[in-house]
């Protein structure tokens, strides 16, 4: 069987998507049913890596392999030999002899790239400078149920159009055949690369992409409004920087004022955590418009589906 890894959104074709995340509504259905990592002679361990904080992803793995009968073993990078000389390939290789599939949250994606050619079992992107394709699943699954489906529907994403959450709305977005609208200020374009290929799936979904300036045009009539914190992780405490950045962004707060222009039932999201009062406002975060709790709340069935996914035969090209 041929190993598949989930590193960027479009790892996974429409049909295989769309697998996914019937099968995570499914487990969300059903949410102690479903136990494939018990194993018939004792549980199958996957190993959670983190280079960077996390809440949610590191609590939704960790509680998503538990519930799949399996045992999650959370490691800080910082507490192995990573960053004093051992390769991330070796380390792969010597991981897939005691692990079922690895989960790196990390900086460049040449460095989850290179855990993926040292693996012999799946890994997972848990968050990259360049894509966030666990994030997405979730926000799918999100979506599906606020919107009662993806095709056809308009998704805006508004803000920091340079970073992870960006290219992954612009790749799994018009895997799902959704309209993805991205703007941003000058100065802020996604990598052209990622464009390119997210027209190119969008040719054969139905879905589109444009890139705007203007934040009213971007979310008139939308079904999605998503944004994320305009200061990444690995950007912080560059206090100057963090400024301009701010002053750059500002006109695309997620406000109730933006927000009237979007179709009558929009569904926000926003992947957390969030700076209250930068890119959203309290309004519209505690407003009846937010869908970013459920977002959250999905992250535990999406990557449970994907896990289990990955790990079965449907997972073998
Ligand atoms: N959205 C997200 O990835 O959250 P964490 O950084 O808390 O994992």
């Amino acid at each position: 069987m041929t190993v598949r890894h989930l590193l960027r959104d479009d790892d996974l074709s429409p049909a295989e998507q769309a697998a996914v995340l019937d099968l995570a509504a499914t487990m969300k259905r059903d949410r102690f049913g479903h136990r494939p990592l018990a194993g018939p002679s004792g549980p199958r361990s996957v190993a959670l890596l983190f280079d960077k904080p996390s809440l949610r992803t590191r609590v939704s793995f960790e509680v998503g392999v538990a519930e799949l009968g399996g045992h999650p073993l959370v490691i800080d990078s910082r507490s192995t030999h990573f960053g004093r000389g051992e390769t991330l390939g070796d380390a792969a290789r010597v991981l897939s002899r005691y692990v079922a599939a690895i989960v790196l949250r990390t900086f460049g994606d040449d460095r989850l790239a290179e855990v993926a050619a040292g693996a012999t079992v799946p890994v997972m992107n848990g968050l990259t400078d360049g894509f966030h394709p666990c994030q997405l699943l979730a926000d799918l699954l999100t979506v599906r149920e606020w919107c009662g489906g993806t095709a056809s529907r308009t998704l805006a994403y508004l803000g920091d159009t340079t970073n992870n959450m960006a290219h992954s709305y612009l790749l799994a977005g018009v895997t799902a055949g959704m309209a993805v609208r991205v703007a941003g200020p000058d100065g802020f374009a996604p990598d052209p690369a990622v464009v390119t290929r997210a027209g190119e799936i969008a040719a054969g979904t139905g879905g589109s992409v444009r890139l705007l300036r203007d934040p009213v045009e971007a979310v008139t009539g939308a079904d999605v409004v998503a944004t994320d914190a305009w200061t990444s992780m690995g950007q912080e405490g560059q206090e100057g920087q963090e400024r301009d950045r701010g002053a750059a962004l500002s006109a695309y707060q997620v406000n109730e004022k933006l927000l009237a222009y979007a179709a009558p039932q929009v569904a926000v999201l926003h992947c957390l955590p969030a700076h209250r009062g930068e890119e959203i406002t309290d309004q519209v975060l505690d407003g009846p418009h937010s869908a970013v709790f459920d977002q959250a709340e999905n992250r535990l069935p999406a990557q449970k589906a994907l896990l289990t996914w990955l790990l079965s035969t449907g997972g073998a090209r």
